[in-house]
Order: structure tokens, then C-alpha cells, then sequence
């Protein structure tokens, strides 16, 4: 297994250009399920959860080819309906051919992706409202197996929660239904938004993209020409390198990005007495006198993503004085504590609710562990200004959602080795 090894103290400079966004990218893989032609898609982001969603579609019958910064996918010729457990065990996301596959074919069976290390994760919305739509769904030996023998209806969906996959796997879904499907209480994360707006540019009617109602005007069963198109810039990959420069409190531009995107973000950043210029399609940030502490409660998009809260953590043991996270996504998301504790770090978890004292310390280097996806990108940015080396173990989380990382981080100064365990 590969390890990283970062020295800290370090002060970054220069710019970073960021990628494709991940989460908007597997919605709009499995978005190519609608479609009768091959799509060429570009600003990829080069990380292991998009090859493993490619797998799935090579599995499923699909074939791709990967030509630089783009992928042309062609799913004509699926002739498989089933997402095995092998897959979908890696990589959650994979529940979203569930929609697709089954407007298409009428049929699906897609393992059920059980627990993760954020929390208990239900599908349950996302059954609900394929139900509301006509498909008849059994759990058999660990599989969600979908029928809609007669075709998806146009329904009216009201979620309990917002739900970012259940609204996308909704929206796939209505988009080759019989009639018009509306969906209240919607997810409008920019995410969700290009995936509409790819659906929309290939034909289908789709009303109120961004915001929380939205109403599709289904093909009944007529595949889709799904323009080329590029992946919007990853707003979390962006926050990251924000959060990277603020944490060694140093000058950075970070290239590629849509500003609007990093509203929550950026809001946060001033509060804690950052200066951050923008223009169309970067922000730097400047250095600080003065860390100051910051409240936050994570929340849907608009506001404050939970996949943010981990860096904004390690952020705030920098900061003068108390903050406070409160976590209202995901019940189990404060695995990165423990590890930020072995750094040096006082915090105190209350139920949901982190408190972050950063007043008297210091972080020293050490070893520690990641957990998950954006816990372990918090390790990364605490070892920046830890004192000494610090090993992050199990990487491979990080591999899954952000390119390139280390090149990324030398490029800009920091000291950033990847070895072998
Ligand atoms: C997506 C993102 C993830 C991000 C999350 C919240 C992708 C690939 N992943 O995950 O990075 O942290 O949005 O912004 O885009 N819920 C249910 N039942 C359901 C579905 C969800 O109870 O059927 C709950 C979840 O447990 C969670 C909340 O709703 O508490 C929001 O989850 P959801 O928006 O669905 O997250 P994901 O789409 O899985």
C-alpha cells in the first residue's frame, strides 16, 4: 500500500489549476446510458473513481476510449442490466445506473451499497421515487432488482430530505419516462445543474434547473443525443487548495474554478479574516495578520458543504481562538478527528457538534490514517503546518477524488513524497 510523506511548516506560492468535478462526472457517465451515441467528454478528472464507474460501463457492455483530457463513451451497446457487488462495494456512486438502466431496459439489478465510513447511507429516496414512477422493487440477496415492465410514468416526487443522488438518479430516470415527472425539495448543487443541463441540451425538456423544483418532460423510452461537452471545475478541489493556502497562510491562485460555486466557501474564508479576489474563472487568496475562529454548519447547496467541513477543521487548529463545526449531513463524519488529535490538535465532539481550539496548539508531524475521501485531504492540509514529517496511511482514499495531488503540491512548494508501505 502507498503512503504520503509531508514535511510541514511550509508556505505554498504560485497557482494551481484545478479539474474536472468528480461528483458531477459519475452522474453524467451514467447519464450516457440514456443516449444512442458515443459522447466525447472532456475535463475528465483523472482519478480512481471515474475509472472504476468506466469499469462498470465496460461490464455493463459500454466501451470507452481515453484521449487526454477526454473520454467518448458509447453505451449503445449495453447488454447487461446488473451493477455487481464487486463494484459497487468501491464506490457508492455506482447506485446511480439504477435510473438509467432502468428507463432503458426496463429492468435492473444493482447491489445494494450498504454502509460507509461517513454513516449509514440509505438508497431509500431513490427507491421511493422510482416507485412513485412505476417500477415495481424487490431486495433479494443484497441486489435492488427494478421492473418496470410497462415503462416509467411521469410522477410528482416530493423528498423527505435533499438528496443529490436520489434527485439525479430521478432526473435520469424521467428523462426517458411516459409523461412528466416533478421533483420538490430537489438538490440544486451545481452538480445536479449540469447534469440537467446536458439532459436539457439533448432534448429533453427540463423547467426550473437550480432550483429546487424541477419538472423533466420524459421521452417515453426514445434514446437521447447527448451532446460533447466539458465537466465543470471541481468546487471541492478548489475549496481544498483554498483551505491548503489559508492553513500555511499563503498567497495562491487557484485557476479553473466558477466562483459562484464557492460562495459558502469563500464567505467562510472572509469571515476567518482571508482576503480572497476573484475574477471569471479564478480566486486567489492572500495572506492574513490573524487567523480568526469561524462557525459552521454544513448544509445543502447552497450553503456550506459537508465535503468541506474535514479541511475547514483542520483550518480552524490554526485559528485564534474557538470554532465550532456542526455536521448536519452525514451522522458519522468526524472520523478525521481521532487522527487530527495524534497531530496535536484540541477538539471536542459533541454529538454532531466539533469543537476546535486554536488557541494553544501546535501540530507536530506523526503517523495517522485516512478514513475517508475528504478526511483524509484534512490530514493533508494539517501535515502542511505541522511541525516535522508526517505519514499519511491508506491513501487510496485520496486517489479516488483528487488528481494528481502531490504534483499538484510540489508544484506549489510543498514537500510531498509517495512511497510504498
Ligand atoms: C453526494 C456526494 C457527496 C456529498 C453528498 C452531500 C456524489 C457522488 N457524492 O452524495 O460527496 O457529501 O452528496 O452533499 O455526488 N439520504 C437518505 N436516503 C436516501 C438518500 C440520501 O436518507 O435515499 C440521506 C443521506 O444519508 C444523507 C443525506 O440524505 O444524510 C444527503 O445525502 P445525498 O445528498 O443523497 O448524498 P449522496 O448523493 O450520496
Amino acid at each position: 500500500m502507498e503512503y504520503l510523506k509531508i514535511s510541514g511548516e511550509t508556505k505554498l506560492q504560485g497557482e494551481v489549476e484545478i479539474s474536472g468535478a468528480k461528483n458531477a462526472a459519475l452522474p453524467l457517465i451514467a447519464a450516457t446510458i440514456l443516449a444512442k451515441n458515443e459522447i466525447s467528454i472532456c475535463n475528465m478528472p483523472n482519478v480512481v473513481d471515474i475509472n472504476t464507474f468506466l469499469k462498470l460501463i465496460d461490464m455493463l457492455g459500454g466501451s470507452f476510449k481515453k484521449e487526454e483530457k477526454c473520454i467518448k463513451i458509447d453505451t449503445s451497446k449495453i447488454n447487461k442490466t446488473t451493477a455487481t457487488y464487486d463494484i459497487v462495494k468501491t464506490m457508492r456512486a455506482s447506485i446511480l445506473v439504477l435510473g438509467p438502466l432502468l428507463a432503458r431496459f426496463g429492468h435492473c439489478e444493482v447491489s445494494l451499497p450498504g454502509g460507509c465510513a461517513i454513516g449509514q447511507r440509505p438508497v431509500d429516496l431513490h427507491l421511493k421515487a422510482l416507485e412513485q414512477m412505476g417500477a415495481k422493487i424487490t431486495i433479494n440477496h443484497g441486489y435492488i432488482e427494478a421492473t418496470a415492465p410497462n415503462g416509467l410514468k411521469g410522477a410528482k416526487i416530493v423528498f423527505d430530505k435533499v438528496t443529490v443522488g436520489g434527485t439525479e438518479n430521478t432526473v435520469m430516470a424521467a428523462a426517458l419516462a411516459d409523461g412528466v415527472t416533478t421533483i420538490i425539495n430537489a438538490a440544486k448543487e451545481p452538480e445536479v445543474q449540469q447534469l440537467c443541463q446536458v439532459i436539457k441540451d439533448a432534448g429533453v425538456l427540463i423547467e426550473g434547473i437550480g432550483t429546487s423544483t424541477l419538472i423533466v418532460h420524459g421521452t417515453n423510452k426514445k434514446l437521447l443525443h447527448i451532446k460533447d461537452f466539458d465537466v465543470i471545475p471541481d468546487r471541492i478541489e478548489a475549496g481544498t487548495y483554498m483551505c491548503a493556502a489559508a492553513i500555511t497562510n499563503s498567497k495562491l491562485k487557484i485557476k479553473n474554478v466558477i466562483p459562484i460555486h464557492l460562495e459558502a466557501v469563500i464567505s467562510k474564508l472572509e469571515e476567518m479574516n482571508f482576503e480572497i479576489l476573484q475574477d471569471e474563472t479564478s480566486v486567489t487568496i492572500m495572506p492574513t495578520d490573524e487567523i480568526k475562529p469561524v462557525n459552521i454548519i454544513t448544509t445543502e447547496y447552497p450553503g456550506f458543504p459537508t465535503d468541506m467541513q474535514a479541511q475547514f477543521m483542520a483550518l480552524a487548529t490554526q485559528a485564534k481562538g474557538v470554532s465550532t463545526i456542526d455536521e448536519r449531513l452525514f451522522e458519522n463524519r468526524f472520523m478525521h478527528v481521532s487522527e487530527l488529535l495524534r497531530l496535536g490538535a484540541d477538539i471536542h465532539l459533541n454529538g454532531n457538534i466539533a469543537t476546535i481550539n486554536g488557541t494553544v496548539n501546535e501540530l507536530f508531524g506523526t503517523d495517522v490514517m485516512a478514513t475517508d475521501l475528504r478526511a483524509s485531504s484534512a490530514l493533508v492540509l494539517a501535515a502542511l503546518v505541522a511541525k516535522g514529517e508526517t505519514s499519511i496511511h491508506r491513501i487510496y482514499h485520496l486517489d479516488r477524488g483528487y488528481e494528481d495531488l502531490e504534483g499538484k503540491l510540489s508544484k506549489i512548494g510543498a514537500t510531498v513524497v509517495r512511497d510504498k508501505e
